[in-house]
């Protein structure tokens, strides 16, 4: 039978050569960094891939679609492998590239094993990146700004890329759209195209072995079964602490996005944790050193480091330079990290705390109850209890129109007991799509600022839902709902 595959695909002699490649100086456990770095990867497109069946990427459903993954004990848990997975992934990645640093197996003939080696960690840093985003809660929202807006101030196309990643000039469901098709599809694809490069390269050079004066004395061990053992049993190490932490320490989801609030202190992924640290160290008019200039120059040193150190020797004691370079590096992203921290921690402090994730979770559940309740009385005139047009108002409108309608005197008027809101509902419908300017009046006093035109910016349905909100839902207004079909028919 394998005779016959064999003979049609070439499939178990290269099985074969795969489990028989040899390993200089006998297998060990110092080299399960790779195999337990590429686990977690496997670990994450598998997680990855069963998330995207329940996630919706949309600005209306991105936060909405997590609860509900929130609600559900299996997909919660698999989210939870998903979210510690990212972060072993990236530590592994670390700890893989530190190693090949100290034991100087960057050297010839590898050096484009380690230029492939450090894009895959720059690919995996933007896949940690675009997912931190996809949740769309007040941090992920307000983490991602951050990145954005540093990508923003990068000189010459820094605007330009801030709009492609963003999709446009604010943040909203194309951002979405943008992260979640870097994140599950493109940079993903070439993850596994990276990681192939580094594969083939691995082979056709060999391990590079433990330093030796004479590498052509040491013993020789196989791949199969020694070295696959231990490769298994760091994988199963490796998937053990993450699902203890999974399990013990699942992710908060916070309350949704609301881009109105301006006092959100937003927390990045750990990883990123000494860029932030650095930025809010350096003054105000040097920010640029610390968003671009820096981690530009790091990156581009890394890069090279097989040219930077040429000697031929491998040896710790001859490549001191390098190791204290090592050590410093990673004392200054450590002590950056922390002082980050701790800055965060003591301005999180003084804020109002977040809610529990209990109660976030039960108020989305009694908050997707609505369309419900709305659709069972709504068409009778005023439904009770919320309804889809609340949170549409408390993302565009409140900031203006107040939290319950009440406006502000002399500058945005009241909706709560205004008679031209519960009024004519084609008219209402005018302001909303085309926005209004002009002296009114109302209650006793006089407006005469812009209301700005919400076509395009909201859709019909959306549009529909705010108006029957402000129309039967705030203050006393008990007006009759507005159906889509006349925002759509508007004339
Ligand atoms: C940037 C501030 C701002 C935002 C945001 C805003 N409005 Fe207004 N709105 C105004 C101003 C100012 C006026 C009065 C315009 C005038 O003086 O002609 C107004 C007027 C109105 C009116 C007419 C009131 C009347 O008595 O004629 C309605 C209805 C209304 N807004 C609803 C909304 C809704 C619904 C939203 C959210 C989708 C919203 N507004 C968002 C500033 C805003």
């Amino acid at each position: 039978m394998l005779n016959w595959l064999d003979s049609r695909t070439g499939l178990v002699t290269m099985a074969k050569d795969f489990l028989t490649e040899d390993i200089p100086g006998g297998a060990s456990y110092w080299y399960v960094f790779g195999s337990a770095t590429m686990f977690a990867m496997i670990m994450q497109i598998a997680t990855g891939i069963f998330l995207t069946f329940f996630y919706a990427p949309s600005a209306a459903t991105a936060w909405e679609s997590t609860v509900a993954i929130y609600n559900n004990p299996f997909q919660h848990m698999v989210l939870s492998l998903h979210y510690w997975g990212s972060s072993a992934m990236i530590a592994l990645v670390f700890l893989h590239l530190l190693q090949v640093l100290i034991w100087g197996a960057y050297k010839s003939p590898r050096e484009l094993q380690w230029v492939v080696g450090v894009v895959l960690l720059v690919v995996t840093l933007v896949l940690g990146l675009t997912g931190y985003l996809l949740p769309w809660d007040m941090n992920a929202y307000f983490a991602s700004q951050v990145a954005l807006n540093i990508t923003g101030t990068a000189p010459i196309a820094g605007s330009l890329m801030q709009n492609i990643a963003q999709g446009g000039g604010t943040m909203g469901t194309e951002t979405i759209n943008r992260f979640f098709g870097l994140h599950v599809w493109l940079m993903p694809a070439v993850l596994i195209a990276l990681v192939g490069m580094h594969l083939a390269i691995f082979r056709h050079n060999g391990g590079a072995g433990p330093i030796s004066d004479d590498p052509r004395k040491l013993k020789v061990g196989r791949f199969f079964p020694d070295q696959i053992f231990m490769d298994t049993v760091g994988a199963i190490a490796v998937f053990a602490v993450i699902y203890a932490l999974a399990y013990f320490a699942p992710p908060f989801l916070d309350e949704k996005a609301d881009p109105t609030v301006t006092t959100f202190i937003p927390y990045p992924a750990w990883y990123f944790l000494s860029l932030f640290g650095m930025l809010t160290l350096v003054p105000a008019q040097f920010e640029l050193l610390a968003t671009i200039v820096v981690p530009t120059l790091f990156i581009l040193v890394v890069f090279a480091l097989p040219w930077i150190d040429r000697s031929t020797t491998r040896n710790i004691g001859a490549r001191l330079p390098i190791i204290w370079g090592t050590v410093i590096t990673v004392a200054v992203i450590v002590g950056l990290s922390i002082y980050s921290q701790i800055s965060i921690t003591a301005k999180e402090a003084a804020a109002p705390p977040s809610k529990p994730q209990a109660q976030i979770l039960a108020e989305a559940n009694a908050a997707t109850m609505a369309p419900a309740v709305a659709g069972a009385t709504g068409a009778a005139g005023a439904p009770a209890g919320p309804m889809p047009g609340a949170s549409v108002y408390k993302q565009n409108c409140s900031s203006c129109h107040g939290a319950n309608g009440e406006g502000m005197p002399g500058a945005f008027p009241p909706l709560a007991g205004n008679a031209t809101v519960t009024g004519d509902p084609g008219k209402v419908i005018g302001i909303l799509l085309n926005g209004l300017q002009g002296k009114i009046h109302v209650g006793s006093s006089d407006y005469n600022g812009m209301m700005p035109a919400w076509k395009g910016n909201l859709t019909n349905q959306q549009i529909a839902d705010v108006i029957t909100y402000i129309r039967g839902g705030l203050g006393p207004n008990k007006a009759a709902a507005v159906d889509v079909k006349a925002v759509n028919g508007f004339k």
